[in-house]
């Protein structure tokens, strides 16, 4: 079995211009594998810390420390590794720093340095990625059904238009990957038009979707619903809608703040809110719905609407199985944004996982706000077989990268392989027993 030989990092730009880690590993056999830490800006306070050097160079954002402790404190850690051993090269990394959001080590050097292992694994086996990690793992591989934003609130830097951090559409009734493009791209495309004629346009986002000057946060979902008809969809049919409310960047428990309506809201309210926007619109999936330390309000929101709609924990769950394990035990969400980084290794990301899959819950797999062209979140949604996959819009290459990698993926899979509806369609039984309760 390959082992590695050379571990080695330097300093790359992300999406953003951004200064991040990529991590190099070579083995025994020559083969090399890389991966590259993604970053968030709305970031969740219970997930892996995103070493920065502080100070005033590169607005403080410079990595050197992350490098660094790759290059002398990891690399020595593992080189000898059996390749193939995930666990334990995963295991060496949560072991040289065991603070609960590896702050010394940084998340950002861990979890380059745990991506490029599974590359360097998949490389030394002659395997895409995507069948090595459904055969390492046991899954059954799919093609994802992704999460696409068509609109989003920009960045805390660049001062948001809209409170809703993300619009999205999903194409549950597309026959296959290519035919959810080919629809996405018809709305974008009628989105922009929209925004255009009625003088809203003003931009992208970060994340590629159109950056629009709205009056209120329900005009967005409205013409989002309108961009779907135009496109020559029935909205509800072939095509829904997901919004990212990221609801820690709103507010509080009992005090939250919607800029764009000029309200201000407690957890009851925002609860109606979105109650109302779930009876109003096609909306399937709802990530964040209330802040991160607002357990009591989770649990009434998933009570509420986890029978209609997906309830996604992002910063909730920080893609932490202890967290899972606790929202599963207050019934908070039922379903897990899959965030590599958060975690800090991929082993941590897949206990998490494994959490969640544990109770029947659905698995988002997702990139970050701050990308790059590592493609490795469209192998790692079809290699689980989680069944679906954000990477936020359908512009920007390191974004459209990613789409790009599931047709080539779906070519090699065969169409057959597309989740489409499916992941939607399985309820946890824990969800279903809910219902049942309320119903009866
Ligand atoms: P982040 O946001 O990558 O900036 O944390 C993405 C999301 O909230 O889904
Ligand atoms: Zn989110």
């Amino acid at each position: 079995m390959s082992v590695i030989t050379h571990v080695f990092a330097r300093r790359v730009w992300d999406s953003r211009g951004h200064p991040t880690v990529e991590a190099a590993i070579r083995l025994d056999s020559g083969v090399i594998g890389r991966g590259i830490a993604p970053a968030g800006a709305s970031r969740g306070a219970h997930e892996a810390a995103d070493l920065r050097d502080g100070g005033t160079r590169l607005a403080g954002m410079d990595v050197s420390k992350a490098v660094d402790n790759v290059n002398r404190l990891i690399a020595p850690a593992i080189i000898g590794l059996p390749i193939l051993d995930q666990f334990t090269i995963d295991e060496r990394l949560i072991a040289l720093d065991p603070s609960p959001r590896k702050e010394h080590l940084g998340g950002n050097a861990t979890v380059a340095v745990s991506l490029a292992a599974i590359h360097a694994a998949a490389a030394s086996q002659g395997r895409p990625l995507w069948q090595h990690i459904s055969e390492t793992y046991n899954r059954i591989p799919r093609i994802p059904l992704p999460q696409i934003q068509i609109f989003g609130a920009g960045t805390t830097d660049a001062g948001h238009r809209l409170d809703i951090q993300d619009l999205m559409v999903m194409v549950p009734g597309a026959k296959d990957f290519d035919e959810v493009l080919e629809v996405t791209c018809e709305i974008y495309l009628a989105a922009g038009e929209l925004l255009s004629w009625r003088g809203e346009r003003t931009g992208v986002t970060d994340e590629g979707g159109h950056w629009p000057a709205f009056d209120s946060n329900e005009q967005a979902i409205e013409l989002l619903t309108l961009a779907i008809q135009k496109a020559g969809e029935k909205p509800g049919a072939r095509v829904v809608i997901a919004i990212d409310m990221a609801a820690s960047r709103l507010g509080t428990r009992d005090a939250y703040r919607l800029d764009l309506d000029q309200r201000n809201l407690d957890t009851a309210a925002m609860l109606d809110l979105m109650g109302r926007w779930i009876e109003a619109y096609p909306i399937t999936s709802i990530e964040d719905p209330l802040s991160e330390d607002d357990t009591e309000g989770w649990m009434e929101f998933n009570r509420r609407f986890g029978g209609q709609v997906q309830v996604v924990g992002d910063d909730y769950l920080a893609t932490n199985a202890k967290r899972v394990q606790e929202a599963a035990r207050d019934r908070a969400c039922n379903a897990l944004l899959l965030t590599v980084g958060q975690a800090g290794t991929l082993t941590e990301a897949l206990g998490a996982y494994h959490s969640a899959e544990a109770q029947g819950w659905r698995t988002i797999v997702s990139a970050r706000s701050g990308e790059s062209e590592d493609v490795t979140v469209s192998h790692l949604a079809t290699g689980l077989g989680c069944g679906q996959l954000k990477v936020g819009s359908f512009t920007r290459s390191e974004r459209v990268a990613k789409w790009n990698e599931c047709l080539r993926i779906q070519d090699e899979l065969g169409t057959s392989a597309f989740a489409g509806a499916e992941p939607l369609e399985r309820a946890s039984t824990h969800e279903r027993g809910t219902n049942q309760h309320e119903t009866t």
